[in-house]
């Protein structure tokens, strides 16, 4: 069964039309091989697809010059984090004019964690994050087990959740094991694996590397290295600190989220929506769960969290264009109005706080404070990018 994913495929028909380059980066399995040949199949000139995971292609391309040089129509170059050397190559080939082609790369890696990207093919390139299934692709009606399972297709798509559990299980063993190796990064399979399942426990926390790395016996610049190479493989986001020119104490260390609510529930033994509610940290994997449903249709935003030393939080913090967003997450069947709320409303001056919860109505506690369900969020925050 496939799921259609409209807004991915015209983010990535706008991308090209914009620039010379769009570039699908998103962690493994995700389904950026499957929107780049949908993208080949309606493309209207020549199409041709290089995978950097294949030694026959791996080999044509190296000496990409030669190789691309006499390709019009698109030009496909998948599994891209295995040939950083091809950024440098491209850019003579996208600063001709007319432009005989264009290119779309894939990868599951970013630029900053893949030794010689760098800047160059700045201002040519125009990069579209591809994340797991959201819950506009899948229906809001299937949200229990999008949040429950996750949104990498072939563990939501599982006949069982067991077989979910599994599959997501062997993701995360392939990806100490064997992907994050094949980026050129040299770590300790079975430390990593251990470092990002106490990641999972710290969910939603601020991020103590100290701690961290007392725990796992190895110092703290390690466990820097570690949580950039999961940042860095679109796996784990760092949500940094809002912080201004307060005279309160504000709490000025990064958040750290498991991005993929299955993985996060992988690692936490949780197979079923029973054991998710009875689970003690179950309203941090909420939070986490509709951060990234938001965060996925606001692909520009720059999201931050906001704490104080005497307690006030606010879960996301968004400002554009002068309009300050506050986001708060609560799990529970009827929010309120908390004092915490007030503090943020009021110390960082928000235009509006919406309050995601998991029920379906939607009602106002004050002016400008509007408790409302997940998709009701996604959708206000998007029309207003
Ligand atoms: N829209 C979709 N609906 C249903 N299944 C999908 C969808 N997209 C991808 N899949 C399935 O998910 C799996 C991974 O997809 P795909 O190979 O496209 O991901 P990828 O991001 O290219 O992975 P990798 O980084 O490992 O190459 C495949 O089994 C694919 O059939
Ligand atoms: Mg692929």
């Amino acid at each position: 069964m496939m799921i259609s994913r409209d807004y991915l495929a015209k983010s990535i028909q706008d991308a090209l039309r914009e620039t010379p380059v769009a570039a699908l980066l998103g962690a493994r399995q995700v389904g950026k091989t499957t929107l780049a040949r949908q993208l080949a199949a309606t493309w209207p000139e020549p199409v041709h697809v290089f995978d950097m995971e294949d030694a026959t292609d791996s080999l044509a391309l190296r000496n990409p010059k030669q190789a691309l040089a006499g390709l019009t129509g698109l030009v496909i170059i998948d599994e891209v984090q295995r040939a950083p050397h091809l950024f440098t190559a491209l850019r003579p080939l996208v600063d001709r004019m007319p432009l005989p082609a264009r290119f779309c790369l894939l990868g599951s890696a970013a630029p900053e964690i893949i030794r010689g990207v760098s800047e160059s093919l700045a201002g040519r390139v125009s990069f579209v994050p591809v994340t797991g299934l959201t819950l506009d692709e899948v229906g809001a009606g299937r949200r229990d087990d999008l949040w429950l399972r996750g949104g990498f297709p072939r563990s939501f798509l599982a006949s069982s959740s067991s077989a979910s559990l599994a599959w997501r299980r062997d993701f995360i063993r392939t990806h100490v094991e064997r992907d994050v190796p094949a980026l050129g990064i040299r770590v300790q399979a079975g430390v990593l694996h251990r470092f990002w399942s106490m990641l999972a426990h710290y969910h939603g926390q601020v991020w103590n590397g100290e701690e961290l790395g007392r725990s796992l016996g190895v110092t703290g610049k390690t466990v820097r290295h570690y949580l950039e190479i999961l940042e860095g493989t679109y796996l784990v986001r760092v949500l940094p600190p809002w912080f201004e020119n307060a005279g309160k104490r504000i709490v000025k260390s990064p958040k750290v989220y498991l991005r993929d609510s299955g993985l996060l529930h992988a690692f936490w033994g949780v197979e079923s929506m029973r054991g998710l509610l009875g689970h003690p940290k179950y309203g941090a994997s909420w939070e986490g769960f509709a951060m990234e449903q938001i965060l996925a249709r606001m692909p520009a935003a720059q999201p931050y969290f906001w704490a104080t030393r005497q307690g006030a939080e606010l879960d996301l913090f968004l400002e554009r264009d002068g309009r300050r967003t506050g986001v708060e997450f609560k799990c529970a069947d009827a929010p309120d109005m908390t004092k915490s709320m007030r503090i943020a409303m009021a110390d960082l001056g928000l235009d509006r706080l919406l309050v995601v919860y998991p029920g379906g109505r939607i009602y106002a506690l004050q002016e400008n404070v509007t408790v409302m369900p997940l998709m009701e969020a996604v959708q206000r925050l998007e029309a207003a990018e």
